[in-house]
C-alpha cells in the first residue's frame, strides 16, 4: 500500500487523491439567483444528504482554486447562495448530463447558464431560484449554515440546507418510492468520467 500525508502534498494531488477515492458522487445541479434575481447554475459532485427530520442536505461550493483567474474567489452559487439564503438542487439524469456539464463553465457572474446549457427554468413554489424542468426531481432548500473548512485556494465551503419542497416526476414515484430506472441518475467520478446508475445490486439487510 501506499501511503499519503496530505500535510506533504500540493493541494491539486489532495484533490485528485480525493475525487478518485470517494465515488461515485452523485451530482447536485445547483440553481440560485443573486440579489438582482439573475439565474445561476452549475453542477456540485460534493453533495449528499444529511437527515430526513428535518430533511437537510449539503453541497460544497470550494473556493477558486490557486491556478484560477481568481484564487480563493467564492463561486457565483455560493455568493448567490449568502446573498439570498436559497437554492435548489436538481437531480442530474443521464438525458441532461451533457447539459449539467456544459452549466460548469466558468463564466462571469452576469452569464445565465440556464441559456448556456440550453435548459428551461420553472418557477419553484417556495423559493426564489428557478428548478429545471428537464431535471426528474427536484429539492428547493433554504440555506441553514455556510461553514468554511478553510479559506485558501481551493478550500471547501459546505453549504447546509433544508429541503421545504421535493419535486418529482410523477411516473417516477409509487407511495413515496422513488423509481431508480425512471430516475436514471447519473453521479461524477474522477476528472471527466462520469457513471450511470443501470448497474444495480440488491443485498438484504441482516436482521
Ligand atoms: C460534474 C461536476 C461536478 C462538480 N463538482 C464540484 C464541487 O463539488 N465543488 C466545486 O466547487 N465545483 C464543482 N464543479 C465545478 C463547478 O461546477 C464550476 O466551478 C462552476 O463554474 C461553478 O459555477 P458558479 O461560479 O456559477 O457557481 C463540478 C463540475 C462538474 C462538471
Amino acid at each position: 500500500m501506499l501511503c499519503f500525508n496530505p500535510a506533504e502534498c500540493q493541494p491539486r494531488q489532495v484533490y485528485k487523491l480525493m475525487t478518485g477515492m470517494i465515488v461515485p458522487r452523485p451530482i447536485a445541479l445547483v440553481s440560485t439567483v443573486n440579489r438582482d434575481g439573475v439565474a445561476n447554475l452549475a453542477p456540485f459532485s460534493f453533495f449528499c444528504g444529511v437527515g430526513s427530520n428535518p430533511p437537510t442536505v449539503l453541497f460544497c461550493p470550494s473556493l477558486r482554486p490557486a491556478d484560477s483567474p481568481e484564487p480563493g474567489q467564492k463561486k457565483d452559487t455560493l455568493r448567490n447562495v449568502e446573498e439570498t439564503g436559497e437554492f435548489v438542487i436538481n437531480v442530474v439524469s443521464d438525458a441532461i448530463a451533457a447539459a449539467a456539464n456544459a452549466a460548469s463553465a466558468e463564466v462571469p457572474p452576469e452569464v445565465d447558464e440556464f441559456a448556456l446549457s440550453g435548459l428551461t427554468p420553472v418557477a419553484s413554489v417556495a423559493v426564489r431560484p428557478p428548478r429545471v424542468a428537464e431535471s426528474p426531481a427536484q429539492m428547493e432548500c433554504k440555506l441553514l449554515q455556510v461553514i468554511y473548512t478553510g479559506h485558501a485556494p481551493g478550500s471547501g465551503v459546505i453549504v447546509l440546507g433544508e429541503v421545504v419542497r421535493f419535486h418529482l416526476r410523477e411516473d417516477l414515484v409509487e407511495d413515496f418510492r422513488v423509481d431508480p430506472a425512471g430516475l436514471d441518475a447519473v453521479g461524477r467520478m474522477a476528472g471527466n468520467t462520469w457513471v450511470r446508475t443501470r448497474d444495480r445490486i440488491e443485498l438484504i439487510r441482516p436482521k
